[in-house]
């Protein structure tokens, strides 16, 4: 039986924040930013308008037809992507799972009420982790991770719990980092072990004298052949890969190692290299 109050859901967390800085960003962002507007907020905190959102799922092949029926957002943030599928006739309920309670406490309020109006309750905001989703098994159609699945400690684990709760034949739409097949493990190092610079530490509200690295913020990365292993191992098969790039002078140069289909976005994806892979999966 899980904890609610009237605005959220409380479920049980799997573990405990394997750094004491690991969701500080979240949590004092979340406090600074909940006076704004919503398109300030979704900007701020996932560099991209609500708008954009939309389309980049319209872009995905597959990804848009994909959102219907009852889904879990993995690492739901702002709630801002739950809210713009949700509001689709076709999606009745979309639980957005978010591990940091000042996120779902003070903003998702705002995204959800802004994009969604009456029809708020569509979303069902939750303190949670998405290693332990308080959901039937077999129970949901649809299940979607915004960048957030890179968070994950154990990829497999949390991909496996999704697995678990889909229906046989349901859909994951994933959107994350990715880096080359042949990036090294010494690059790989480097780029968690980068500390955060001053004007970083001064956008999210943070003390500009403290040390945080990438590794302490939570962040892992891995390379296109490491998802596609994660995806296998947990049940899934893959329906459709694709790489979306911003469309800039550098990323139409740099082309992806694993000979996928690269789609240039009418808009600024923001995030890490603005380059991210979309993934259509299935439970197998
Ligand atoms: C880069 S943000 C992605 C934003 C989010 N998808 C959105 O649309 O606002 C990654 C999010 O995953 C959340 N997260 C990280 N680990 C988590 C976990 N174990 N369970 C649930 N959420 C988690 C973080 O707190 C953060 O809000």
């Amino acid at each position: 039986m899980h904890e609610s109050n009237d605005n959220y859901q409380i479920w049980q967390k799997a573990q405990a924040p394997q750094s004491p800085h690991e969701f500080l960003v979240g949590r004092t962002l979340a406090q600074e930013l909940c006076e704004k507007n919503y398109r300030d907020i979704a900007m701020s905190y996932i560099f991209i308008t609500p708008e954009d959102v939309e389309l980049t799922f319209r872009l995905v092949p597959g990804a848009w037809e994909a959102i219907k029926g009852v889904g879990v957002d993995l690492g739901g943030g702002i709630a801002c992507v739950s809210s713009m599928l949700a509001k689709k006739d076709e999606v009745k309920k979309i639980y957005c799972v978010e591990y940091t309670e000042e996120l779902v406490k003070l903003c998702q309020p705002v995204l959800k009420k802004e994009i969604l109006g009456d029809q708020a309750d569509k979303v069902v905001s939750v303190v949670g982790d998405f290693d332990n989703l308080e959901l039937a098994d077999g129970s949901l159609d649809f299940a979607i991770a915004w960048d957030s699945v890179h968070h994950s400690h154990q990829p497999i684990k949390t991909l496996k719990e999704c697995r678990r709760v889909l229906k046989s034949g349901g859909h994951l739409v994933f959107i994350d980092r990715a880096h080359n097949n042949d990036t090294p493990q010494t690059e790989i190092e480097r780029m968690l072990n980068i500390v955060y610079d001053k004007e970083y530490l001064r956008k999210n509200y943070l003390d500009e004298n403290m040390t945080l690295t990438r590794r302490d913020n939570g962040e892992h990365e891995w390379r296109f052949h490491e998802w596609n292993e994660f995806f296998s191992e947990a049940g899934f098969s893959v329906k459709e890969l694709v790489v979306l790039k911003t469309d800039t002078p550098e990323n139409r140069i740099l082309k992806n190692d694993a000979d996928l289909v690269e789609i240039f976005m009418p808009f600024n994806l923001g995030g890490f290299g603005h380059r991210k892979v979309g993934f259509v999966l299935q439970t197998k």
